[in-house]
């Protein structure tokens, strides 16, 4: 018997061929997805379950176990504009029975989340008063604060909160969930978090594919918003934030929010930028000046980060896929008067997040053997090493954690707030746009003005 239902709108984007089909995949083989949840799979193509399959197969690159999805799947032709296709929707809803747990997600862009939420609310497959509906908005949370806020009042008059789940992917994954544990149970990292021990942090998530397919949606938001004002400041706001007063999803999401209303970017340490080729990409304006590329500096407002730099690098087509935050230690203990330690590397705590997901302490050691010179070291902890099988991906666990009612991983309005307010002031500037065909030409431009930076970006 059917008691949980998934209703994915945009079933064929990018993100279903890419992440969410895969999570789907692993949930069900984990027994995590079993007989009881059906998955229907909204667009607005005009093709039968079969055509549909055989479109996904094509386009998503992992190797699934389709026979195993497929019993799970229906495929809904939908007009997002059209109340007729809205009360079909809830025939078929109710005809699995009227007390089931169903959850809408809506993998689209946001210009479509109030078509939606209006539909599902007018035809009564959506309300308030339903505990057992739930609705999922995909990133970015509209397009400027203003469209965010005018789409967050509309969703509040329709929805009660805890109805509504805004999803950050990078929340899910396994490395950005490992921040909290790395910082609040290690005393030694717990001791040395502020600007008397830290010299800069840096930020990173570059990417060696181009929009691919995506220039539609791309070009009309570029990497500060589709990657800093979301994931990007997510990490700066874990790294940085005050231990919550306990550990709680609320108590958590007020540490984070008191430090994204407190960071500033510099807007003259910026540097923007647009791969060669960008323009002849499908669906691109012949004339756009969207950033492919972007490199900044900022500042938190906070007595333990005053001094503190902070680096944010993101960008599509650079040299490879990489994200990562770096924090850099400072020297002042090792450089002491009478003793020999010159030129000694800054220690480093590296958190890789993809590809592979670990830790890297940087130390200085001594040479093996009668030589007394200094040597630079890593110490490595593989996080994926310690798990049976591969650890699970971002969407894997929020899709789990949607289907548990549990919020904690996702975003709350507030912090998507104050996202969007420290994003404004540099989106109203106008910026060169650095034409790269390399990573090399942009790192050079980097070190040359901000010397602190980590030099591995
Ligand atoms: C998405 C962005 O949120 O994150 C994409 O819209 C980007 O442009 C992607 O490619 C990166 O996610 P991940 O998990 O592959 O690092």
């Amino acid at each position: 018997m059917i008691k949980k239902i998934i209703t994915i709108f945009g079933s064929t984007g990018n993100l279903m061929y890419k992440k969410l089909f895969p999570a789907l995949d692993a949930l069900i083989k984990k027994g995590l997805i079993n007989q009881d949840v059906k998955i229907l799979c909204i667009a607005r193509k005009d093709c039968t379950l079969e055509d549909y399959v055989e479109e996904a197969k094509k386009e998503v690159k992992e190797n699934l176990d389709w026979d195993s999805i497929i019993p799970y799947l229906t495929y809904i032709k939908m007009d997002l504009f059209e109340m007729t296709d809205y009360i079909m929707l809830k025939d078929m809803i109710h005809a699995e029975g009227k007390d089931l747990d169903v959850m809408f997600y809506l993998a689209v862009p946001p210009t479509l989340f109030e078509p939606i939420a209006k539909g599902l609310s007018i035809s009564k497959i959506m309300t308030k008063a339903q505990e057992n509906r739930r609705i999922l908005f995909e990133k970015p949370f509209g397009s400027d604060f203003e469209d965010a806020k005018h789409i967050n009042q509309t969703l509040q008059e329709l929805f009660d909160e805890k109805q509504i789940y805004r999803i950050d992917h990078y929340l899910g994954k396994e490395m950005i969930q490992n921040i909290f544990i790395m910082r609040f149970a290690n005393s030694l990292f717990k001791h040395q978090w502020d600007n008397k021990r830290i010299k800069s942090i840096t930020v990173l998530a570059k990417e060696s594919e181009t929009v691919m397919m995506r220039g539609g949606y791309y070009d009309g938001v570029g990497a500060l918003k589709d990657m800093v004002q979301s994931h990007l400041l997510q990490m700066v706001s874990l790294i940085t934030m005050n231990q919550p007063i306990e550990n709680k999803s609320s108590a958590i999401k007020d540490s984070k929010v008191d430090i994204l209303n407190k960071v500033e970017f510099d807007l003259n340490s910026s540097i923007f930028g647009q791969y060669d080729g960008y323009l002849d990409e499908s669906g691109i304006q012949k004339d756009s000046n969207t950033e492919t590329f972007v490199f900044l500096k900022a500042h938190i407002n906070h007595k333990n980060w005053k001094g503190v730099p902070i680096y944010f690098l993101t960008g599509k087509k650079l040299n490879e896929k990489r994200s990562e935050i770096i924090i850099e230690f400072e020297s002042d203990d090792i450089n002491q008067k009478g003793w020999e330690f010159n030129n000694l590397d800054y220690n480093q705590l590296i958190i890789r997040i993809a590809p592979e997901e670990g830790v890297t302490l940087k130390m200085n050691v001594k040479t093996p053997g009668l030589n007394a010179s200094i040597i630079p070291a890593e110490l490595t902890y593989c996080h994926a090493c310690q798990s049976v099988g591969n650890t699970p991906e971002a969407y894997e666990k929020l899709l789990l954690d949607l289907l548990n009612k549990d919020d904690t991983l996702y975003t709350r309005w507030d912090e998507i707030v104050a996202s969007w307010q420290t994003i404004a002031k540099l989106k109203d500037k106008s910026h060169e746009l650095v034409n790269y065909q390399s990573f090399e030409e942009l790192k050079q431009l980097i070190l040359e003005t901000h010397v602190d930076v980590y030099k591995n970006i």
